[in-house]
Order: structure tokens, then sequence, then C-alpha cells
């Protein structure tokens, strides 16, 4: 079931569309994904928890309207993006396994997520657009077992399916899988394992 909402989702909404001119999809109306059939990633049990964003286009738009990851560990300012980054404009909140995991080495342990607000300018007053990631499994599964949801700038085209997935990994996970891997792709202390800036 949740195969054929991310067909449906990801065939809808990838036209070759990527500019910030774009639409955005972030309020789809599906109303099918209530993101609990998804859940087993949550360590506190409930599905979805204020620590791991649900799996889905809509209830992630849900969830990101709760606000509950601005309890996490924040960036206090929105910033330009650092290279190799498309994503413009972001400020970047990293959830409590990434941040206790900073300064660590090796993968990310399941559970890690972040969430980044999308500005089009740094004096914008509220986000333009979201970018999420959770990761499902221990293994990273070269992408297979991240789940991506969001779009590379204010205002573009939502992406939502797993790191796998033909689009995602076009537009987000080939790009995530270099995090770390030379001095070129580790714009921040830290970043490997999908991950380019941990906050802590
Ligand atoms: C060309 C490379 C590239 C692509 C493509 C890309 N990203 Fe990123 N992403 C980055 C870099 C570099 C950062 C760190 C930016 C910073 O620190 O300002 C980042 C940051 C993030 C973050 C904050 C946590 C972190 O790892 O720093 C999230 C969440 C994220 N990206 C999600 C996505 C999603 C979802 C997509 C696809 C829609 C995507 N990214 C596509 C390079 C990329």
């Amino acid at each position: 079931m949740r195969m054929s909402f991310f067909t449906t989702f990801v065939a809808r909404s990838i036209p070759a569309c990527l500019a910030a001119a774009c639409s955005s999809n972030m309020s789809p109306s599906d109303g099918q994904s209530s993101g609990s059939s998804s859940g087993s990633t949550s360590e506190a049990g409930s599905g979805t928890n204020s620590q791991t964003p649900p799996i889905g286009a809509s209830a992630v738009a849900g969830w990101l309207a709760t606000g509950a990851y601005k309890s996490w560990h924040c960036e206090t300012t929105a910033h330009a993006a650092r290279s190799p980054s498309p994503h413009n404009v972001d400020r970047i909140c990293s959830n409590d396994i990434i941040a206790s995991n900073a300064t660590a080495s090796g993968p990310w342990p399941q559970g890690a997520a972040a969430v980044k607000e999308l500005y089009a300018s740094t004096t914008d007053a509220a986000p333009g657009g979201y970018a999420v990631y959770l990761k499902t499994q221990a293994d990273s599964a070269a992408g297979a077992n991240w789940y991506y949801y969001g779009a590379l700038t204010a205002g573009g085209a939502t992406v939502d399916g797993m790191g796998n997935d033909a689009t995602v990994m076009a537009t987000c996970t080939g790009c995530h899988l270099a995090a770390g891997s030379d001095a070129a792709h580790t714009p921040s202390p830290g970043g490997r394992d999908e991950v380019y800036t941990p906050v802590h």
C-alpha cells in the first residue's frame, strides 16, 4: 500500500520541474496517507513522535505544520547553503539521534532524521518549503533505507519516496550519498552517511 502511494505521488509530482519557479506540491489532496501504516520506525512506539517524521507526503506536511522539529537541534539562523548544496538558503534542524552522534564516526543509527527549512532569501520571515529525511534501518543500503521528502529549493516540486526510488535517487540520494566522501563533500564537521551538516 505504501509503495502504491509513493508511486502515485511521485509520478504525479515529478515533472522536469526542479527550479524555484515550480509550484509546490506540499499539500496533496490524497488524504489517503495517515502515516500510521508505516510508522514502524518510531522509537516511542506510536508511529510518529516528536523525534520521528512520518513517511508519506500528506503525513509529513501535517507533521511539519505541528512544528515539532523546532525543538530539535537547530541552526540559529537561515544562511546561504553550504557547497555543494543546491538548497539556496536554509536552516537545518537535526534530531536527537543525529545530534548525539554528531562527533562520532560510522553510520548513523536507525531513526536519524533532519528537517531543513528552505528560504528564497535570508530576509524571508518564514520558510517557503521544507526538505526532510529519515533513516529507517541501521544499514543505509546505498540509500534504500532512507526516506526523503521535500524540495530542493523554496517553492520547488516535492519529492517523496525511499532513497532508491529512481526519481529520489536522481533528485536527492545521488548527492547525499557523497556526504563526507571527500573534502568537497564535507561542508560541516561530522558529515557522513548521507548527512551533510549534523547540528548539535
Ligand atoms: C547536489 C547535492 C544535493 C542534492 C541534489 C540534495 N542535497 Fe540536501 N543537502 C546537500 C548539502 C551540501 C547539504 C548541507 C547544506 C548546508 O549545510 O547548508 C544538504 C542538506 C540537506 C538536509 C539537512 C541535513 C543535512 O544533511 O545537512 C536535508 C534534510 C536535505 N539536504 C534533504 C534533501 C532532499 C530531500 C533532497 C532532494 C529533494 C536533497 N537534499 C537534494 C546537498 C544536496
